[in-house]
C-alpha cells in the first residue's frame, strides 16, 4: 500500500505540474488574498503562483502524507507563510468566518463527500470572502457527460478518486454560493472526458 501511494503522489505531482494545468491555476492562484485555505494542497503546486503582497497566510489541507511531503519542501523555498492540517477537508478544525480566500484547484474531483466539504469552506469563509476554483467536470456536451458517468467508476479507483462527471457550478450553487464568473471550456482538444474545465470565483452567499 505504501509504494502505491508513493507511486500515486508522484503521478499526481507530474500530471498537476503540465503546462496545460500550470497555465490555468494561474487564472485563480495569483488572485487569492488575506488568508487563504488551500484544500487538497497536494504537492503544493500553488505555492509559486501565490502574489506575496496580497496573501498573508496559507493554510494548506491534504489527508495525503506523501503528497504534504512535497508541499512542505516547497513550502520551505515559498514567499508566504504556510501551514499545514494533515486531514480531509470535509471537517474543519477553523473557526467561522476566519479565511478571506479558499482556493480549489484540481480537488473538487477528489474530495469524496463533496458536498460536505463546501459546507465547509462556506463556513470558515467571511462574509466578504471569495472561493476561487480551477477545476475539471462534467462537460456540458451530453455526449461527453454520458462518457464521464460510464467511466467514471473505472477511472475513480486508478485515478486516486478522481471523479469525471462532476458539474462543479452546480455543486457551488448547490452549497450556496453565489457564482461571480465561471469560465466553462476544454482546456485540450483531445481527450474531452478528461479536459472539460470550470475556472472562476465564488462568494459565500
Ligand atoms: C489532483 S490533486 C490536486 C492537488 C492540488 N490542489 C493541485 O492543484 O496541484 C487532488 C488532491 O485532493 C486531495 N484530497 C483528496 N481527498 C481529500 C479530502 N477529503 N480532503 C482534502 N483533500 C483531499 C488529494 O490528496 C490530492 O492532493
Amino acid at each position: 500500500m505504501k509504494i502505491h501511494d508513493k507511486l500515486l503522489a508522484s503521478l499526481t505531482d507530474m500530471v498537476c505540474s503540465l503546462p496545460v494545468i500550470t497555465a490555468n491555476r494561474r487564472k485563480v492562484t495569483p488572485f487569492a488574498e488575506g488568508v487563504v485555505l488551500e484544500p487538497g494542497m497536494g504537492s503544493g503546486l500553488n505555492l509559486a503562483h501565490y502574489d506575496k503582497d496580497a496573501v498573508k497566510a496559507v493554510i494548506g489541507v491534504d489527508p495525503q502524507e506523501d503528497l504534504l511531503k512535497m508541499a512542505r519542501r516547497r513550502a520551505a523555498q515559498a514567499a508566504v507563510p504556510v501551514e499545514f492540517l494533515a486531514r480531509s477537508a470535509e471537517e474543519l478544525p477553523l473557526e467561522s468566518g476566519s479565511i478571506d480566500t479558499v482556493l480549489l484547484t484540481y480537488t473538487g474531483c477528489s474530495i469524496p463527500d463533496v458536498a460536505r466539504a463546501l459546507d465547509e469552506f462556506r463556513r470558515v469563509l467571511k462574509p466578504s470572502g471569495r472561493l476561487l476554483f480551477c477545476e475539471h467536470g462534467r462537460s456540458h456536451e451530453p455526449r461527453v457527460a454520458r462518457f464521464q458517468d460510464m467511466a467514471n467508476s473505472l477511472w475513480r479507483p486508478l485515478a486516486g478518486g478522481c471523479h469525471l462527471n462532476r458539474d462543479i457550478a452546480s455543486l457551488l450553487q448547490g452549497a450556496g454560493f453565489r457564482m461571480e464568473r465561471c469560465e466553462r471550456f476544454y482546456a485540450m482538444a483531445r481527450p474531452k472526458f478528461i479536459s472539460y474545465h470550470y475556472v472562476g470565483s465564488a462568494r459565500p452567499g
